[in-house]
């Protein structure tokens, strides 16, 4: 591909500006896995060491792999598994490297699954928190009503279609005209309920608890499973190896830096995600709740904040519309992809491509809503349809695909070309850069699996 071939956009168009990329790539970031799964995980994981290795995966694997992954997206101007053929082909290398990318896409479409189904969580919470069932409510009563939510196959069948429909309208909607105007204002609102959510915490009289909880590391309770899905974790909340960084790359004018942005979307989303664990685990101590509670756990604990602070009924109504936002705008990012690759192969309309794949999507999604009700006990390998999902995605895929994309880029893509995309001098900076993605990457990502296959003991 020569210069000024890259010059033009993709054929589903381009960010308007530099500043629409950061927002809408930081929206693709933050969402249910800042707020609703990393409290979870961190509880279920025994916190500090867990919270620990989380963030060195962020740094050391989590940004140079962001870098790579853009960069990738841009230079191929297509879908994923297009980009890295494409890519592939200009440095003279396998066109198999384009099953990395469509192993994201693959990914991106088992968790957009059961990712709708928990955005519908946070829709049916919207109408309890309206209803005004939180005030005054204890812990026993906040717990029965996620029962009986989660209960409800109709129920749940309702939100999760409802959410698909939203996300398939959207992305039919296009770049310019679905994504970004969807984007546009939602993150200063919910960044800002969240710091006033670190404040009631800080009221609770707990909020010590909650800091030691969090950050004091007790490698004791770190397990190697542990370690495998903090280190998911981190491709998970990034939106990393799902084909959705690199596509939203893939729309990136010319000229943008890379590495700022990286930066910029990497430390947004952790301290998001930090200031949820500041606001729940605080709550979890002061009514005696249990950290490990799982999947409800914020449906279980933020209720009970809202239900005994003044105002908390309308703070609770705007705090899970904006869980909702922040679902949504990354529930867009994990559709874009499967569908541009659609678009792209099938030469199929977009509007098209979009019901096709939401279809197939909300059929999976199926599955995940029973394993709260009826298909609870149908069990593989001990994980319910829901947590195998999970499991298969972020403790499995994610890390697989990162590796691949981390050993391609510093491996086998051509220095030159990436020296060009980049646009940076070759310093020091640059060559920690390849040395994460070259050997820190492809060391950790295997020594952590092989440590939970049981291969190893550390
Ligand atoms: N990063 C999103 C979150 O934290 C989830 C996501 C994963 C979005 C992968 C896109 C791709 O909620």
């Amino acid at each position: 591909m020569d210069m000024t071939t890259r010059e033009l956009p993709s054929i589903h168009g381009q960010w308007s500006s530099r500043w629409m990329f950061i927002l809408a790539a930081t929206g693709a970031a933050v969402g249910l896995g800042n707020i609703w799964k990393f409290p979870y995980i961190a509880g279920e994981n025994g916190g500090g060491a867990f919270v620990l290795f989380y963030l060195l995966c962020i740094i050391l694997l989590g940004i140079p792999i962001m870098i790579a992954e853009i960069m990738l997206g841009r230079r191929g101007r297509q879908n994923p598994e297009n980009s890295m053929w494409t890519v592939a082909k200009e440095s003279d290398r396998s066109p198999l490297w384009r099953f990395v990318g469509g192993l994201g896409i693959l990914a991106a479409v088992f968790i957009l699954s059961y990712y709708s189904v928990i955005a519908g969580w946070a829709m049916n919470y919207i109408v309890l928190a309206l209803r005004g069932l939180f005030e005054g409510a204890s812990a026993q009563t906040i717990n029965q009503l996620f029962d009986t939510m989660v209960g409800s196959p109709y129920n749940l069948l309702f939100w999760h279609s409802l959410m698909m429909v939203f996300t398939i309208g959207v992305v039919a909607g296009g770049v310019e005209k679905g994504l970004e105007r969807t984007i546009r204002y939602l993150f200063p609102v919910m960044l800002l309920l969240l710091v006033m959510l670190v404040f009631y915490a800080l009221d609770t009289g707990y909020f010590a608890n909650g800091l030691v909880f969090l950050f004091a590391p007790n490698f004791a309770a770190l397990s190697p499973s542990g370690m495998l899905t903090a280190l998911g974790h981190a491709f998970f909340t990034l939106s990393l190896a799902t084909g959705s960084i690199m596509m939203y790359g893939a729309y990136v004018p010319r000229h943008v830096s890379i590495v700022t942005a990286s930066i910029f979307i990497a430390c947004a989303d952790t301290l998001i995600a930090l200031l949820a664990g500041l606001a729940i685990f605080p709550i979890v101590f002061a009514h005696g709740l249990q950290p490990e509670a799982g999947p409800g756990l914020i449906f279980q604990t933020l209720p009970l904040a809202f239900g005994h602070m003044p105002y908390g009924h309308i703070i609770g109504v705007i705090f899970f519309f904006m869980l909702l936002f922040a679902a949504f705008t990354s529930a867009i990012s994990l559709l874009e992809p499967p569908v541009a690759w659609m678009v792209e192969r099938l030469n199929i309309s977009r509007q098209w491509a979009s019901i096709i794949v939401g279809f197939v999507i909300w059929l999976l999604g199926l599955g995940s809503l029973l394993s709260f009700n009826l298909w609870e006990n149908v069990r593989f390998m001990g994980l319910n349809f829901f947590e195998l999902m999970d499991y298969a995605t972020a403790n499995v895929m994610l890390p697989l695909g990162g590796l691949g994309i981390a050993v391609f880029t510093a491996w086998a893509m051509r220095n030159e070309f990436i020296l060009d995309e980049l646009e940076v001098p070759k310093s020091v900076l640059f060559k920690l850069w390849k040395f994460a993605l070259a050997c820190i990457a492809p060391v950790a990502i295997t020594l952590v699996f092989l440590n939970v296959v049981g291969i190893l003991e550390f």
